[in-house]
Order: structure tokens, then C-alpha cells, then sequence
């Protein structure tokens, strides 16, 4: 994990003896599947807790920058939300066209900005590598909310914590990844993170110009997971136990005539459903465009919805964890 030991900020009250404390969370590379267990462990505590009693004080007096150079609803507001839920307090910069970035300012010189007043950086920006470069600036922990085409770990923590709620574990099951699987950065990290796991096979259906990208597979065949690419849903939906449906990146093309062609590669319906497994679930990370079709949304198996929560009492565990309260 990256470490701001070079430049320690110790203020008075935190745990600075917690492995985590100061940390930034930058990809899935850096968790080991005892990390999961022990985030997975935290999210639980903080699901019951919320459940319970709504809102406590973990966090009174710390604050987050919520920094948000592309668009975004669940992970800001979850974000948000989480760090209030704990008793902090959030400045949100999302309209970065009324800060200094309009004015100029290079990513560097904003998070050394933000993290004067701040105790964590929350970042989301278009470009790969954004989140390390931020994190190289900062002392404060920076938690990549989404760095272009890249990864998105705090999606991808919420996806496995999602599986392991809604399934009971993590081991011996047939995932299934369907659309944009070029440029979905969840996707990316999810197969990532999934090889912690023992038992994984990984299905990749998507168009032939969205295939998985090529060093992804590397990494996840390295660590022996079994891997099949698809153009169809139909040859491997009847074996899938989680079906990770994702939406088509438009911003992500140079050209829009080529979106236009693939925009609609696969419409999920009620009826496609009738081969899928009883006892399985449907993932979205969500914004859904028409992949979904909202008829399906009563069905038991869809879980995205459930998934949005679940990222709430992970995101309260990363922030805790972070600022050495765990
Ligand atoms: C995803 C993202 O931003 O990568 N959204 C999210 O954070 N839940 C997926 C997407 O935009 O399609």
C-alpha cells in the first residue's frame, strides 16, 4: 500500500498504530484477501449500526474533500453521506468550473489546496493515473473515486462486499461480465479484486470492439482464474451466479458514430432471464441507460439497487479506516 510515512501528519487522537491509517486507496491491487475480510468485517458493523441508530460520532470533526472532476450521484452522495453518517463534514467540489481549475490550476496545487482544510481527498478525474499523480502531492490519504478508463476500487470493494451479502461468500462462483468492458473502469477492478478469491471463473460478453483489455487478463491469468471471452449472453448465463451488467462508456469515444453502433449491443429483459439460475443476482454499477429494462427491476436477483446501499457502509469503512478510527 502506499505509504505517507515520508511525510507524516499525526494529529492528535487517531490510532496511528492501525495499518491503514493515512493510507491512500488507489487501486484493488493493494488489498490482500485478509484487507477484504477485514473492510467486509467493518462495513457489516457500520450496516448494523446505521440500521440501528442511524448516525455516530466516529468521525466528528474531520473533513473530506469531495473532488469531482467528472460526473457523478452514487459516489458522491454515497461519499457524502458516509462521511456524515460518521459525524464529519464534507466540501464538496464538483462543479470544478467554478473553482481554480477553471483558473488553471494543476490537479498537484488543488489536492496541496484542498488538503489544508481537509483530513481525505475523495478523487474522481478523467484521466489514468490521476489518483496516484494526486496522492504523490498529498500527505492526506487520497481515495480514488474513478481515474478515467482506469480503475475504480471503491467501486469494486462495494461489488464484492455486494456478493458476499446477498450470496453469503466469495469462493466457487461463475461471474459474468456483460457491455462496455474496454473503457468500464468498475469492471476492470472488479476482475482484479476477484482474484482473491478461490474457485472464480470470469465471462467476459461484450461487442468485439469493448473486449476486456488485454493487460487485465494478463494480470487475472497470472493468478490462475479461469477466463472465457463471449459475444453472446445466452452460452453462459444458465452457469452464471453474479451477472455484472454495465453500461456502454459514451464519454469514453472518440467517435460517436462508432457509440451509435454499439449504444444497444445488449438489452437485458425479464425474458432473458428464464435460463438464468434461481438463486444468482444481476449487478449494475449504475447509471443504467437501456441495458436493463426496468421490467426486471422487481425480479428478486436484481440487486442493483441493494448494491447502491451496500456502497454507503463501504465507504463509511474506508473513511474510518483511513483516518485510523478502525
Ligand atoms: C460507474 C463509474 O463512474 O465508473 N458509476 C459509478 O461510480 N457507480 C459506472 C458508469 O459510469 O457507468
Amino acid at each position: 500500500m502506499h505509504s505517507k510515512s515520508h511525510k507524516p501528519y499525526l494529529p492528535f487522537g487517531d490510532q496511528q498504530t492501525t495499518p491503514w491509517y493515512g493510507k491512500d486507496i488507489l487501486s484493488v491491487k493493494q488489498f490482500s484477501h485478509a484487507d477484504l475480510e477485514y473492510i467486509f468485517g467493518v462495513a457489516h458493523e457500520m450496516r448494523i449500526m446505521v440500521e440501528r441508530i442511524g448516525a455516530f460520532d466516529l468521525l466528528k470533526g474531520k473533513i473530506l474533500a469531495n473532488l469531482f472532476y467528472e460526473p457523478s450521484t452514487r459516489t458522491s452522495s454515497s461519499f457524502t453521506a458516509a462521511m456524515e453518517r460518521l459525524g464529519g463534514s464534507v466540501i464538496p467540489i464538483s462543479e470544478v468550473k467554478y473553482s481554480s481549475v477553471a483558473k488553471g490550476e494543476s490537479l498537484p496545487d488543488t489536492v496541496r489546496t484542498l488538503e489544508c482544510y481537509t483530513d481525505v481527498i475523495v478523487l474522481r478525474h478523467p484521466e489514468t493515473g490521476s489518483a496516484a499523480l494526486a496522492a504523490k502531492y498529498a500527505r492526506k490519504p487520497v481515495i480514488n473515486a474513478g481515474d478515467g478508463v482506469g480503475e475504480h476500487p471503491t467501486q469494486a470493494l462495494l461489488d464484492t462486499f455486494t456478493i458476499r451479502e446477498e450470496l453469503g461468500h466469495l469462493d466457487n462462483l461463475t461471474v459474468t461480465m456483460l457491455g462496455d468492458l474496454k473503457y468500464g473502469r468498475t469492471v476492470h477492478s472488479l476482475s482484479r479484486l476477484l482474484t482473491r478469491f478461490s474457485g472464480i471463473k470470469l465471462n467476459y460478453v461484450s461487442p468485439d470492439i469493448l473486449r476486456m483489455p488485454r493487460d487485465v487478463m494478463e494480470e487475472v491469468a497470472e493468478k490462475g482464474l479461469p477466463q472465457s471471452e463471449h459475444v453472446g449472453l445466452d452460452e453462459v448465463l444458465p452457469e452464471t451466479d453474479v451477472l455484472y451488467v454495465t453500461r456502454v462508456q459514451r464519454e469514453r469515444f472518440e467517435d460517436p458514430a462508432v457509440y451509435e453502433k454499439v449504444k444497444e449491443a445488449y438489452i437485458f429483459t425479464p425474458e432473458v432471464m428464464t435460463s438464468a439460475k434461481k438463486e444468482m443476482i444481476v449487478m449494475h454499477p449504475l447509471p443504467r441507460v437501456t441495458e436493463i429494462s426496468m421490467e426486471f427491476d422487481d425480479d428478486p436477483r436484481a440487486a442493483y439497487f441493494r448494491q447502491m446501499e451496500y456502497g454507503l457502509y463501504v465507504r463509511m469503512a474506508l473513511l474510518a479506516i483511513v483516518l485510523g478510527k478502525a
